[in-house]
């Protein structure tokens, strides 16, 4: 008999819930984006977010269900993600996972979104993947992880200022691509040549696994407006010194992602490299990344495209905490800050 769980995810800005069986087939996945919500603001506004979780929590988990066609008493558990995110929006799929476990009287289980971004190439790979370095490359978190196994990661590395999707937003920003603008620098970038701007890689070469994202920004700051200038009295650009920005600055992020992954995967004595988070659907950086690791004969598990980018659908790591008996009282608590250690 397979069993099945309903998954919830509101850890940031996107609502999102999702049924999978136990065999890691995905029955159904909605995603509901507040993207046009927080664009005009260059960044996500918190209350505005909770506020949408609010709106749209229901009618997606509603839609997740009926296209799984299942019932809430057919589902074997109840899975969200407690930690890290923003307060407010964590609140809001807590207390959704909370009600229903409750109503359907089924086992509630906590999940860690930085794990389950991890957790994707497993869904993706459908075979073992533990022991590996978990490596998740998002909007608000590059970190790296030491995963012993499914349920034991140990945080050894991260961003010590901003992430690496932050620094993309913004300067996708600067360039006035919107926001989210990672995606939209990617493709700026294709016409732009990556050599034209010596950006820094700042800690590239520290025996720390440590990254740094914001003096790469201030750098493409005071190429486009001037040393301590505002962006405001910058001179325009024209399409060319965009692109050449936008390649200069992605391939300098890049290396410092790629460099650090491969540094990471020595120090530890990993061999399999596992990554997820939105910036992880960077297509160089994918196809960067893969070419390192071939060359250092260190296996690459890269999660799909569409399950990068956050989803309930990574919350089926919650069978593995089902079948170790981890499973919440209903008294259970939102961790919004990285946990570390
Ligand atoms: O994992 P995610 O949905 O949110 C967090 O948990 O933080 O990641 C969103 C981030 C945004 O910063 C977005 O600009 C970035 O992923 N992103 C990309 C690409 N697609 C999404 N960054 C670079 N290249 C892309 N193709
Ligand atoms: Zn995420």
């Amino acid at each position: 008999m397979t069993s099945c769980i309903l998954a919830i995810e509101s850890t940031c800005d996107e609502t999102a819930a999702a049924v999978i069986q136990d065999d890691l087939t995905v029955l159904s996945s909605v995603v509901a984006s507040q993207d046009e919500l927080h664009a005009r603001y260059s960044g996500v506004v918190p209350e505005i977010a909770a506020r949408a979780h609010l709106e749209r929590i229901h009618p997606v988990i509603e839609q997740a269900l009926s296209r799984a066609n299942k019932s809430g008493q057919e589902l074997d558990a109840v899975a969200v993600a407690t930690q890290p995110g923003l307060a407010g929006s964590l609140l809001v799929g807590l207390v959704a996972a909370k009600t229903l476990a409750w109503y359907w009287n089924k086992p509630l289980i906590a999940i860690d979104h930085l794990h389950a971004h991890v957790y994707a190439c497993r869904i993706a790979a459908r075979r073992e993947i533990f022991p590996c370095l978990g490596y998740v490359v998002s909007g608000g978190h590059t970190h790296l992880f030491h995963c012993r196994d499914a349920v034991t990661f140990e945080l050894i590395g991260g961003t010590i200022d901003d992430a690496a999707g932050e620094a993309f937003d913004k300067v996708a920003s600067m360039l006035g691509l919107g926001y989210p603008g990672g995606a939209r620098l990617a493709r700026l970038a294709e016409a732009g040549d990556p050599r034209a701007h010596a950006f820094p890689r700042p800690l590239l070469d520290d025996p720390q696994l440590a990254f740094s994202f914001s003096g790469l920004k201030t750098a493409v700051r005071y190429t486009i407006a001037g040393p301590g200038k505002p962006l405001e009295t910058a001179p325009p650009l024209s399409e060319k010194q965009r692109a050449d920005i936008a390649a200069s600055f992605q391939a300098a992020a890049i290396d410092c992602l790629v460099g650090k992954a491969l540094q990471a995967s020595r120090r530890e004595g990993l061999d399999r490299i596992c990554v997820g988070g939105g910036v992880a659907a960077n297509v160089l950086f994918r196809e960067t990344l893969t070419a390192a690791c071939a060359a250092q004969g260190v296996e690459l598990l890269l999660a799909p495209p569409a399950w990068c980018t956050d989803n309930a659908v990574m919350g089926a790591m919650a069978f593995e905490r089902l079948k170790r008996g981890l499973v919440e009282s209903l008294d259970l608590d939102i961790v919004p800050g990285l946990v570390r250690g």
